[in-house]
């Protein structure tokens, strides 16, 4: 078990480049399983997740290779396609091969997804999905089985609009005969890459980035070389560092309209920000109000920023309230604030958010991804340094994350 110990800068300043989006990537990695041929991706983040999914791939037959950030995938003709559990667990988004490799290869027995800390995260919306597409389900004890002979377009209505079990059918949709509407579909700017990349090796898609995709079935698709966008999470959370730290950063290689829900919550709260079209100055020298934050599907205030906002009204002058719509259990990071010394009642999915004038350097625990990211934006107004502990759950998500922090004067020791 490795940890961080990061010691309070004395100043934050510099410039930052934006690595390739996680959450865009693991299912256009998925997704290169769909065309007949050899796929270029580039921009691809090395994450413990990315590295997951290369591994599934892999075991399951496919070529998948990485040169820095550019990975190849040529799919085979006749891969495995019941991947093994013990790997299949590391890795909630796994699940994304299920639209893929039952789309192409007309099989898939996948090892259920287990809980997760932040909530029970189900998957019924993808199965609903598939078996209206014509499938053959059959759930046995800790798997899902699907067969199929082609998939048939299908009018699939989601009673939430669940990220993934969009991205798993517009990717099987693009092989089924005949049209599927997907309403009440995820809008994230994650959705709109993997539609973007889809359409590139010519699949049919309209719709993308709103509520309603229409994907028109082809029997075929072709490689193709694609970019993955990069990460607004990422980006996200260093605007939160230099705002905590009261810094001066550059934020390069972004979109910042992904940003806009974060963007503005920041303004509110009295930072300043020069936004270009492909990267954010932020310049936090001045006090910072406290401001109110729900979490919604985007265009809403992200859930994945959420534990890092909840840091920083820690530090806000006045009360702030964070509502959490999306995930049932996600402020595990507030016990740790609070044993820093951060004044935060929880009752529900709403906490009430005191700010203090300062925090205190201790010994905390990462409980998941994002509230790892949270506990580093704190540690930079302790009186001490902070250790971290169980950094593996921020290495899932940040690339060469201590590397970016030291070189803005914060300094991170991995021990
Ligand atoms: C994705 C992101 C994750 C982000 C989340 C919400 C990836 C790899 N992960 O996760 O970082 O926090 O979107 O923006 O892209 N649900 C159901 N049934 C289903 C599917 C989902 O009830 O079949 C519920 C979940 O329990 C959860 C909510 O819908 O409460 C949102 O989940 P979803 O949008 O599917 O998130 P993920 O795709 O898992």
């Amino acid at each position: 078990m490795s940890s961080y110990i990061i010691t309070p800068p004395a100043e934050v300043k510099g410039t930052v480049e934006i690595s390739g989006s996680k959450n865009a990537a693991l299912p256009i990695i998925t997704a290169a399983l769909l065309p007949d041929g050899a796929t270029t991706l580039t921009r691809v983040p090395h994450l413990s997740d990315t590295k997951f999914m290369q591994e599934i791939i892999s075991i399951l037959g496919h070529d998948c290779s990485w040169d820095d950030n550019q990975m190849t995938i040529i799919p085979a003709s006749r891969p495995i396609t019941d991947p093994p559990m013990e790997l299949m667990s590391k890795l909630r988004a796994s699940f994304l091969i299920m639209g893929p490799v039952l789309a192409k290869y007309g099989h898939i027995r996948i090892p259920y997804p287990g809980g997760c800390k932040i909530g029970a995260r189900p998957i019924d919306l993808h199965l609903k999905g598939f078996s209206a597409m014509g499938a053959e389900l059959c759930q046995g004890h800790g798997y899902v089985e699907a067969t199929c002979n082609h998939l048939e377009g299908a009018d699939i209505y989601l009673d939430f609009p669940s990220v993934g079990a969009t991205e798993n059918l517009m990717m099987a949709a693009c092989l089924a005969r005949g049209i599927t509407n997907i309403e009440n579909a995820a809008a994230e700017p994650e959705i709109l890459d993997l539609a973007e990349f889809l359409m590139q090796c010519g699949a049919e898609i309209e719709g993308a980035g709103s509520d309603r995709i229409t994907i028109t079935g082809t029997d075929h698709l072709s490689p193709c070389q694609y970019e993955i966008i990069p990460d607004r999470i990422e980006a996200g959370t260093f605007l939160a560092i230099a705002a905590a730290a009261h810094g001066h950063l550059d934020i390069q290689n972004i979109r910042p309209a992904h940003l806009k829900p974060m963007t503005a919550k920041l303004e509110e709260m009295g930072v300043n920000l020069t936004i270009e079209e492909k990267s954010i100055e932020i310049d936090a020298s001045a006090p910072l109000s406290a401001v109110d934050i729900k979490t919604l599907p985007y265009p809403g205030f992200p859930t994945d920023l959420q534990p890092q906002m909840t840091a920083l009204l820690s530090l806000s002058k006045g009360t702030g309230i964070v509502v959490e719509t999306i995930f049932e259990n996600r402020f595990m990071h507030i016990p740790e604030l609070v044993r820093m010394g951060a004044n935060i009642k929880v009752d529900g999915r709403t906490a009430v958010i005191d700010g203090v004038s300062g925090l205190t350097g201790a010994e905390v625990r990462a409980t998941d991804l994002r509230a790892g990211a949270a506990l580093t934006i704190a540690a930079l107004s302790a009186n001490d340094a902070t250790e971290i502990i169980d950094i593996e759950h921020i290495e899932r998500g940040y690339e060469n994350f201590p590397e970016k922090l030291n070189k803005i004067g914060i300094s991170v020791y991995k021990k």
